[in-house]
């Protein structure tokens, strides 16, 4: 089992990319799962069918199937379950001095819409129905602040611990018995689901983050940071593919030429950048890349994720 994310500026493939890799293991006769986390989805487009909040099977490709995550969705969901936990754990504050309330608050929730989609990920691979998990993500700066979650959350979930432990303090001195409440449950079920995406997101025989970019120079100073915040993050990065190379296979028309001169050197800066990744490059194609007959014919290499699964296989891994 294995969860390959697709992430890079906006524009640049993203979408195209994980949608073509997905056909073709899939089409390979892997059980494939293709899953987006972009608010703005897109899926729909790419594959030109329906692709909703919930899994269904992708019409023409056996073995696929594709979600379209919905965080504002899972987060009211999210509220209605443990809502009444969340405003136990906070009213506990009428305990807190004024420095602990605003802590809570400045640690904040927002983000955790966005860490729902991973609850979800994490619940679907749980369900172990599939082989591969492809992850379509949003843009660069959205993507990033979504895998650093774990941390946000991680942090959040400290302080909620730390409201409660003074509160049963409070409590246990007061009343002298021992208190146990869902809150606890919730506070502990949370660490452990957040431990689970930091695990599956840092472990290189499950998990690794394919980045795309396009030669261009803004492009690649930005595909340098995300490099280098992924590796901050723990997150294994192998694979790059740079999308929309102009090709003069053809001769080249004066206008190719111009625009394949102006590549040349981002071509050659990404090399230099990035010699650690295995670098495909994908040709620019006349029209834009949507519907099967056209995603087929993306010669995105299976075996950059393939290969990798038989050894976990054999290791048991899978
Ligand atoms: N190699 C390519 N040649 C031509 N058009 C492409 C190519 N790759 C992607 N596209 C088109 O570019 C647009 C943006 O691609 P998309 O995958 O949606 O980018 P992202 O998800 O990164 O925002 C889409 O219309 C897509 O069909
Ligand atoms: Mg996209």
């Amino acid at each position: 089992m294995r969860l390959v994310l697709f992430g890079g500026k906006g524009g640049v493939g993203k979408t195209t990319l994980a949608t073509a890799a997905a056909i073709r293991l899939a089409d390979a006769g892997w059980r494939t799962l293709l899953l987006s986390s972009d608010p703005a989805h897109s899926l729909r487009d790419a594959l030109e069918q329906e692709v909703g909040p919930e899994v269904r099977a992708v019409e023409g490709v056996a073995n696929l199937r594709a979600v379209e995550i919905s965080a504002e969705r899972l987060f009211l969901k999210f509220k209605e379950e443990h809502g009444a936990e969340i405003k136990g754990i906070l009213e506990t504050g009428t305990y807190l001095d004024e420095g602990d309330i605003d802590e809570l608050f400045s640690l904040s929730i927002p983000g955790l819409d966005e860490v729902m989609a991973f609850v979800e990920l994490v619940e679907l691979m749980e369900r172990g129905e599939h082989e591969f998990y492809l992850l379509d993500t949003a843009p660069t700066g959205h993507s990033l602040r979504l895998l650093l979650l774990p941390e946000l959350l991680d942090e959040w979930i400290r302080a909620l611990a730390r409201v409660r432990y003074k509160y049963r303090y409070v409590v246990s001195r007061l009343a002298r018995r021992e208190i146990h409440e869902p809150a606890d449950d919730f506070l502990f079920g949370m660490k452990r689901t957040v431990r689970e995406i930091q695990r599956l997101l840092r472990d290189p025989a499950r998990c690794e983050f394919v980045v795309v970019a396009i030669p261009e120079a803004m492009v690649i100073a930005e595909t340098r940071r995300l490099v280098e915040e992924l590796g901050r993050l723990q997150i294994p990065v192998r694979h790059l593919v740079v999308n929309r190379v102009v090709s003069l296979e053809h001769g080249g028309c004066p206008f190719c030429r111009e625009r394949w001169e102006e590549q040349r050197g981002s071509l050659q800066e990404c090399e230099e950048a990035f010699p650690q990744l295995t670098t495909l490059r994908l040709l620019d194609r006349p029209r834009p890349v949507k519907g099967l007959r056209r995603l087929r014919e993306i010669p995105l290499p299976i075996q950059w994720f393939v290969a990798d699964t038989a050894v976990a296989t054999a290791q048991g891994l899978r």
